[in-house]
């Protein structure tokens, strides 16, 4: 890197934004991440990586809030410069069969999922493209290209994600700026392995070739690579990263 890149990431002290923030920060990136209002451990977490020597900035945000989303990248524009990398990372499930669901549990989903992408990346695109150069990097899901029983909700914003990302990538190709999705499979992460057990021992593992669940660092590898110089051809581009699970 010509210069220490900042790298927001968020979500990014929870089971994949944690990796995805480590290899970031490891790599030399000035990092920010979100956590939710409601994370009453936030405080812990940043203490003891910074005990780790993890240099990390962390700023309360709901994603689902625009004006939540506006303060909390302000904030770290003012602490640590503009942000030339976005990593919309945070993500919720609340999975039940479509009978069972209702629209709060449907409008949950597609707040945080899916207008975070356009709360988040409405305050760093338009410096991205003064500046010439930037990367949006939006976590979509294996489900939301093939669908999930129980995920009516988290299938279509994560479906959406990539509808998002295909439209900015085209308004912002010619600036310097790429658009991705990476849709991870079933990843070892707290939201998988709160999947009731005989469900992921059953019906899940059995569909995935490589036969286990990833590694958020595998997802982490992906991100730091996308976020790099070399993959300045790469856009508007939807990258599987499941385990052959799914095959487009
Ligand atoms: N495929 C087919 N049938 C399934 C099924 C599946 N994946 N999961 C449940 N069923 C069936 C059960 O076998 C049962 O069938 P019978 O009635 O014939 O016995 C029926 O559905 C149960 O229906 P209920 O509405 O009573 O189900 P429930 O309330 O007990 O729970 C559920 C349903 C919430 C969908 C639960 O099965 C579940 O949590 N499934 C996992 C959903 C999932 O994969 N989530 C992914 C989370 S990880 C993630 O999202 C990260 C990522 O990006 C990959």
């Amino acid at each position: 890197m010509s210069k220490q890149r900042v790298v927001l990431v968020t979500g990014g002290m929870g089971g994949l934004g944690e990796s995805i923030s480590k290899k970031m920060e490891q790599a030399g990136y000035r990092l920010a991440v979100t956590y939710s209002p409601g994370n009453t451990k936030h405080a812990e977490w940043v203490a003891e990586n910074k005990r780790e020597g993890f240099d990390v900035l962390a700023v309360a945000c709901d994603v689902s809030d625009y004006d939540s989303c506006a303060k909390a990248v302000a904030e770290v524009q003012a602490k640590l410069g503009p942000v030339d990398v976005l990593v919309n990372n945070a993500g919720i499930t609340r999975d039940m069969t479509f009978k069972k669901m209702d629209k709060v549990n449907w409008s949950a989903v597609m707040n945080t999922n899916l207008d975070s992408m356009f709360n988040m990346s409405k305050q760093v695109v338009d410096g991205m493209v003064e500046r010439g150069w930037g990367r949006v990097i939006n976590v979509s899901s294996v489900n939301g290209s093939k669908g999930a029983f129980g995920q009516t909700n988290y299938s279509a914003a994560k479906a959406g994600v990539h509808g998002f990302t295909k439209a900015l990538a085209l308004e912002v190709a010619k600036k310097g700026v790429t658009v991705n999705t990476i849709s991870p499979g079933y990843i070892g992460t707290k939201m998988v392995t709160a999947i009731p057990k005989e469900v992921l021992d059953t019906k899940i593992l059995p569909q995935i070739p490589v036969g286990r669940l990833g590694k958020p660092e595998e997802v982490a590898g992906l991100i730091l690579y996308l976020a790099s110089d070399e993959a300045a051809f790469v856009t508007g581009a939807n990258i599987a990263i499941n385990g052959g699970q799914h095959m487009q």
